[in-house]
């Protein structure tokens, strides 16, 4: 509901489709890795029959019923976190980083440990508001939320301070498409190209490795300093992860993709991974679904030798 187009509510199906979870076990050990089934999200059309879409009085279509659904999931990952574990939450659009993300700093926070950083891979910034949003569509306001600007339904659930990130410990990799007055709220929260984002173009002058060295230092700065990571498979080319509903030319390569996941792998220090976006409807033989846990398991430290 957070998106402009249908289909991603079937991204974790194509993931499962995909193998993940026997993958996982595999790399892991099989008792370490648990599928905890899905968040329950009212579908579209039980929504619209009980009169909940009709928020077209702000620019946040479908607020309240997203809101909701991503309060509930802040609970479920505050809980993963809490016993020790770390939450791999599969998407949905991206609308669901607000709680997942929340969710995971929380649990941190009422542990007495430090908080987390964060590194957003997305061609996007998610970094509107209403005000600023051409298309009103909730998942281009995630990030903005998790910084402390006010979105309706993904504020709430973010929940004040203890489910915030520090924007000196955030970094964006892969960004190539931002929109005019989106770029306000950046500058705002001091959101800086070359500096903690790194959009396509600095990684085409730097490298990926480069950039990638310079993310993990401002994400955790020190040695024992962990980091959550949401990845929107629109971060990677269209070529490789065509099933997205907003994808943008120009993107990271399949092996600029393993390099940052086994960058972040080896750092050793990764508590918390999204995977968004993948929407099966508009892929080609489940391709994106599959990219897309070759990402998770690079991630979770596979290698070839
Ligand atoms: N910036 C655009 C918007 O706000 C696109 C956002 C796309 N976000 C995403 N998570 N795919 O509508
Ligand atoms: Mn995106
Ligand atoms: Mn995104």
């Amino acid at each position: 509901m957070g998106a402009g187009r249908r289909g991603v509510d079937m991204g974790p199906s194509a993931l499962r489709l995909a193998d993940l979870f026997t993958k996982l076990a595999e790399l892991k050990d099989v008792s370490s890795v648990t599928d905890t089934g899905n968040i329950h999200v009212p579908t579209r059309e039980e929504m619209a029959d009980a009169g909940e879409l009709d928020d077209k009085v702000v620019n946040a279509r479908n607020h309240r019923p997203i809101g909701a659904a991503v309060a509930s999931l802040t609970e479920v990952v505050e809980d993963i976190v809490t016993r020790g574990s770390v939450p791999l939450v599969l998407g949905g659009d991206h609308s669901l980083a607000a709680g997942s993300m929340s969710g995971t700093q929380r649990a941190r926070v009422a542990a007495g440990q430090a908080k987390a950083g964060l590194l957003w891979i997305d061609a996007h910034m998610d970094m509107n508001t209403p005000e600023t949003s051409p298309s009103g569509n909730l998942h281009g306001m995630p990030l903005a939320a998790l910084l402390g600007l006010e979105v309706p339904g993904l504020s709430a659930a973010v929940g004040g301070p203890d489910g915030m990130f520090d924007p000196s410990r955030v970094a964006c990799v892969g960004i190539r498409d931002v929109d005019p007055a989106e770029r306000d709220n950046m500058a705002k929260l001091g959101l800086i190209e070359d500096h903690n984002v790194f959009t396509m173009s600095s990684i085409d002058r730097h490298g990926m490795a480069n950039v990638m060295e310079r993310a993990l230092n401002i994400i955790a700065p020190g040695v024992a300093d962990s980091f959550a990571v949401s990845f929107d498979a629109d971060s990677l080319d269209p070529s490789v992860a065509p099933g997205v509903g907003t994808p943008v030319p120009g993107g990271i390569s399949f092996r600029e993709g393993h390099l940052i996941m086994e960058m972040l792998a080896r750092h050793g220090g990764m508590c918390g991974l999204d995977v968004v976006e993948v929407n099966p409807v508009l892929d080609t033989r489940n391709a994106t679904a599959k990219v897309a846990v070759q990402m998770v398991l690079s991630a979770f430290g596979q290698t070839t030798l």
